[in-house]
Formats: C-alpha cells, structure tokens, sequence
C-alpha cells in the first residue's frame, strides 16, 4: 500500500461514512415499542438512534473548522481541484517504468494474496455504517423477509458478511461472499462465525471469484464449463493472462449465447443474442443467473483496470434477478489517498487515476460519471463497425450516485485533508 492500506481506507469509512451521502433508499423504520428489527441491533448504545439522520456534524462557519476531527458533507475549497490537478501533474509526470506495469496487471491477485498473507484478519471491521448506507442489505436479515440471497464481491476479511451474519434473523438468508484472493477466501472460511454464527440462522458461502472473469472461447457451447479467463493486461500488452488459476477453479461460466439467454429468461435476454465469448458470463459458485437479490461490491472496483469493468458489471448484472440490487462504495477521485500518492506509482501514463500501491495491488479513483456510465455501457448501441444490434434494454436504473465527501482535521499540526468516496445504488431492469 503506496500511502493508505486498503484495509485502512476501506476501515477508515467505517468511522467515516456515518458522514453519509445521500439519504438512505430504504429509511429504516422507527423502532416501535415492542418490535425490534434487525436494524436496531446495528446501533451502538450511544449511537444515533434508528431513522436518525447520520453525518450531522456540519461545519457552518470555517473559523469553527479545529473544533473537532472531522466535519461531514463539506464542500470543496475553492482551490481544491486546481491543486489536485497540479499533484496528478506530477503523476503524470513519472509513471511506472515501462517494464513493471505488465507484472501488476497479469497477476493482481498475487499481490492480494500476499496482502491477506501480511494482515490476516487482523483488520476485521464491525461495519456499523452499513445499517444506514446499505439498509436494502440489512433487510434482507429481518426475520420476515423471507428467500434471500446476498452476494458481497471482494469479501476480504468478511467487513461486511460477518456483521450482517451476526446479527441475522432471516433462517432464508444466503450470503455468498467471494474474492478473487485464495488467501481472503481463507480467512473468511477461518472464521469461526463460517459458515453459521451461534444462532444457527442463514449460511455464508465463501468461494474464490474473479468479479472480472468471463469464460474461455473453450467454453463458450457449454453452460457447464468451470474454466474462466480474465485478459488482464495493460493496454500496451499484446498478450492476454489468466488473473488468477484459483478463481478459474471456482466459478461456472456460460456464455450468453442465444440459447442460454432463451433459458434464463429475463435474467440475461436483455442484451444482445448474438454475441460469442465476450458477451459471456461467470458466476462465483452456487449462484444461478438471475437469482440474487442484493450484490454489494465494497472498494473492489477501484482494484480493477478499466478494461475489465464492462466485464464485471455483466457478471454482476447476470446474477441479480430482476429487480435487484447493486451496491457500490469506492473511492472518488482527489480522495486523500490518491492525493497522498507520490511518484512511481501511476499505472500507465494514458490512464489517468490508476495507481499501484505499495504493496503492488492497484487502486483507481472514479468520478461519478465513471460508474454510472459504467453501469449503461454494456447495454448500449452497436459497437464501432457493428450493425445495429439485438434487443437492447436498460439494464440498470441507477437509484443513487452519491458523492460523500469529509473534512478530516489534524488539530495539532492545522491540516485539512478531505476524503471523498463514491456511493452507488443501481436497480437491475
Ligand atoms: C480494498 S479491498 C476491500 C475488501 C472488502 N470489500 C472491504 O471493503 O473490506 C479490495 C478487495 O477486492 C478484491 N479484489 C480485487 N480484484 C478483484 C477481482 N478481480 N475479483 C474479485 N475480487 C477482487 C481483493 O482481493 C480485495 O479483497
């Protein structure tokens, strides 16, 4: 990790975040005398009460900015985005050398890998902020909400599966938490709330997944096959290099090819049918095409390179059922950390906003443009030199794209650093 370590970003949101963006879409409800949801066993005793707004520590008047650590939803000086384009200037200026940027992008999961290796999980998180950005994955613990299936992508250590696990009442919830990263996969499965916590409700499936892998041009007349590829490479590579040997092991793929759309019904036979290998799918294991309710994907797209994002937000948007929903948090761009960042560490000069780490995983910062186009692109119009194509239809209706943005104050030495993460929620049509 070049200045922050993941974990610690992604950690740091917990305390963060309760400075939250937009209001959440589902507002939890009131606790009633006598009706305890799961959603009150999320709050500290001296947290915030349920349906109580979050991040209410707003700085009204600069002279009042040292009085505390941290203000919430601030604005940006005005001076703040000529100064972040003079620290990507340098960026620019001195990327990674040339010979170094194949070896990050063919093998990013040995760089994870080794990352879980160092920390273990030590960095464990009780995520408390996830009760009020993500309520739609809260409610799927209630005790009444019935069948539901959950899919947390780049579980890590299992931040955001074990605290909703713990406090689950739903006997119907399935959580599937993957990672692309063997060795967070481990940790996970150590646990000892894998695959029940105490209580014995719900059960958490954990499984290597590479959220970018699609499957080979071997497996692309059969749904059955399990053998994925991920053409991970730098856009100056000519070669294309399977991300991760265990991810292939675990994932089933299909293509979507005419007659597996026709079966999935409206899980997939929105996109076009008459696409080969490069409009197929993978799944983590145990997960049927159109069958999830909620995906959360929690500062794991920001590890991916550009290129595999289209990838991604198919796999993710075969799995949900229609209806469901896509969760996001990630890092947005000027973030501390990418501020922090400096020199050596951008990826490619052609691409701006991705970096490696210090530890050799990569990291990108969005604007929100980013993901929401992100999110239409794949069911977009022809590609360049394409007749028009098949059946095209929205795949996804974004319900939130919110920025959260929060001063963080060093008293001592009179520092203003801000992080700024992004926040998505998106409906799959
Ligand atoms: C910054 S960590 C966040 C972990 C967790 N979501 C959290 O918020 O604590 C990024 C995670 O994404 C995983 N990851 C990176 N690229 C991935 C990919 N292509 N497929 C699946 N997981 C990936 C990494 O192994 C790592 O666990």
């Amino acid at each position: 990790m070049a200045e922050l370590p993941p974990q610690a970003e992604a950690s740091s949101s917990t305390t963060a975040s309760t400075a939250s963006c937009p209001a959440p879409l589902v507002a939890p409800e009131p606790v009633l005398a006598g009706k305890m949801r799961v959603a009150d066993k999320w709050v500290k005793p001296n947290g915030p009460p349920v349906g109580s707004t979050f991040g209410a520590r707003l700085l009204n008047s600069e002279k009042d900015v040292f009085e505390h650590n941290a203000w919430d939803h601030v604005t940006l000086p005005e001076d703040f985005k000529m100064k972040a384009q003079e620290i990507m200037e340098l960026h620019r200026s001195s990327p990674v050398a040339e010979g170094l940027r194949d070896g990050y992008n063919s093998k990013p999961a040995h760089y994870w890998d080794k990352f879980y290796a160092l920390h273990e999980e030590g960095f464990f998180k009780d995520r408390q902020w996830l009760r009020l950005e993500f309520p739609e994955l809260v409610a799927c613990s209630e005790a009444d909400a019935g069948p539901k299936i959950v899919l947390e992508v780049g579980c890590g250590a299992g931040n955001t599966v074990f605290p909703l696990l713990m406090r689950n009442e739903n006997p119907d919830l399935h959580i599937y938490a993957t990672d692309y990263s063997a060795r967070a996969v481990e940790v996970v499965k150590a646990n000892k709330m894998y695959p029940r916590a105490e209580h014995g409700l719900g059960e958490l499936h954990a499984s290597v997944w590479d959220i970018t892998s699609k499957p080979s041009s071997s497996s692309s007349s059969s749904s059955s096959s399990r053998t994925t590829t991920s053409s991970v490479t730098s856009p100056n590579s000519s070669s294309s290099t399977p991300a991760s040997a265990s991810a292939s092991a675990s994932s089933t793929s299909a293509p979507m090819t005419s007659s597996s759309s026709t079966t999935l019904e409206q899980g997939v036979s929105t996109l076009s049918l008459d696409r080969e290998a490069d409009e197929g799918y993978s799944l983590p294991e145990g997960i049927q095409p159109g069958t999830v309710d909620v995906i959360s994907v929690i500062f794991v797209l920001s590890a991916l390179h550009p290129k595999e994002w289209d990838q991604a937000i198919r796999n993710l948007y075969t799995a949900l059922k229609p209806g469901g929903l896509l969760l996001i948090r990630d890092y947005g761009r000027h973030d501390l950390a990418q501020l922090r960042i400096k020199k050596d560490r951008l990826l490619d000069p052609e691409i701006p906003n991705l970096y490696i780490r210090g530890d050799g995983t990569r990291v990108y910062f969005f604007e929100k443009e980013e993901l929401e186009r992100m999110l239409v692109q794949s069911q977009e119009g022809p590609k360049e030199g394409e007749e028009e194509r098949g059946v095209e239809k929205k795949m996804f209706e974004v319900l939130q794209l919110g920025e959260d943005r929060r001063l963080l104050v060093n008293r001592k030495e009179k520092k203003q650093m801000y992080r700024i993460w992004l926040q998505v929620k998106a409906k799959k049509l």
